[in-house]
C-alpha cells in the first residue's frame, strides 16, 4: 500500500478518470473525498468505492465552495495530503462560433478552478505543514493546437504552464506540483466528444471514436485505469524530487 493512512481530496471524482483514481487510491489505502459538482452522483460513487471514500459537494468555480471543502475535509481527516484537480468541461467549435458562454465556462472550471483548488490546498498544507502532492490534469490538447477545439487547447496549456509556476513557487514546502497529459481516454467523457465531432465534420456516432482509437499507437483509446499508475507515483515518496513536470500517459499518441 503506498498511500497508506493519507487524505486525497479528488475534483470531479463522481466518474471516469477521477473515479478510477479514486478507487485505486483507496486500494492504495487512501481516504478519498469525492468532490464533485453532481453530488447524488458523487455519494453513489463513494458507496460503491468503500467506506474510506466519502462524498462532498464541489463547484470549484465558486470560491466558497472551495473554502467550505477545504474546511469539511481538515476537520474530517486534519488535514489534506493530495489533491488531483481533475474536474473539467469540454467543448468544441471552429472560431468563428465560439460563444463567450462556452469560453467563459471552460476557463472557469478548468484554469481559474485548478489554480483557486491549488490555492486553497496550498495554504493549508502549508499550515499543516506536512507538505504534500498537488496532481493536475492536463492533456496532450494542451501540448498542441486543434482546429475545432482551440478554447480546450488552450485551457490545458494553462494548465501546464501553472503547474510549472505553482511546482516552483510550492517546493520550498514541501509540496509537488505535476501534471498528467492523457491522449484519449474512453468514457463518458469521450462519449460526449464524439457527439460533438459527429456533428461538426458530419459523421456518424461512434466513427471519431474508432478513427482516434486506431491512431494510437498502443493500438487502442485509454481505459481510465491506464492512467491509475502515473497518478499513485506522483501522490507517492518515490516522486519527492519531481517538480514541475507534465507526464505524458497516452500509449504513445503525442509522440506520433
Ligand atoms: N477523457 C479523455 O479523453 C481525456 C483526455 C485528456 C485529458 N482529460 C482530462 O482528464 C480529466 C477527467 O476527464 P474525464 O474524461 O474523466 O471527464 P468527465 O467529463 O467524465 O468527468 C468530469 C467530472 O467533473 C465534474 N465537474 C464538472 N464541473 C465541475 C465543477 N464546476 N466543480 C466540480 N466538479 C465538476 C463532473 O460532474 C464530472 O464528474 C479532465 O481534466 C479532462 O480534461 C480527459
Amino acid at each position: 500500500m503506498r498511500l497508506k493512512d493519507k487524505t486525497a481530496i479528488i475534483t470531479g471524482s463522481a466518474r471516469g478518470i477521477g473515479k478510477a483514481f479514486a478507487a485505486r487510491y483507496v486500494a492504495e489505502g487512501a481516504h478519498v473525498a469525492i468532490a464533485d459538482i453532481n453530488l447524488a452522483a458523487a455519494e453513489a460513487t463513494a458507496k460503491e468505492i468503500g467506506p474510506q471514500a466519502f462524498a462532498v459537494h464541489l463547484d470549484v468555480t465558486s470560491q466558497e465552495s472551495i473554502n467550505q471543502v477545504v474546511k469539511t475535509i481538515e476537520e474530517k481527516r486534519g488535514g489534506i495530503d493530495i489533491l488531483i484537480n481533475n474536474a473539467a468541461l469540454f467543448d468544441l467549435a471552429p472560431i468563428v462560433d465560439i460563444s463567450r458562454e462556452s469560453y467563459d465556462k471552460l476557463f472557469a472550471i478548468n484554469v481559474s478552478g485548478t489554480l483557486f483548488m491549488m490555492q486553497a490546498v496550498a495554504r493549508s498544507m502549508i499550515e499543516r505543514g506536512k507538505g504534500g502532492k498537488i496532481i493536475n490534469m492536463a492533456s496532450q490538447a494542451g501540448r498542441r493546437g486543434e482546429a475545432l477545439v482551440a478554447v480546450y487547447c488552450a485551457t490545458k496549456a494553462a494548465v501546464i504552464s501553472l503547474t510549472q509556476s505553482a511546482g516552483l513557487n510550492l517546493i520550498k514546502h514541501g509540496i509537488n506540483v505535476n501534471a498528467i497529459a492523457p491522449g484519449v481516454v474512453d468514457g463518458e467523457h469521450w462519449d460526449g466528444v464524439d457527439a460533438l465531432f459527429a456533428k461538426f465534420e458530419n459523421r456518424p456516432i461512434g466513427e471519431k471514436k474508432k478513427i482516434v482509437g486506431a491512431e494510437v499507437p498502443f493500438g487502442r483509446m485509454a481505459q481510465a485505469k491506464d492512467l491509475t499508475g502515473m497518478a499513485v507515483f506522483l501522490a507517492s515518496k518515490d516522486a519527492d524530487y519531481i517538480v514541475s513536470q507534465t507526464y505524458n500517459v497516452d500509449g504513445g499518441n503525442w509522440m506520433s
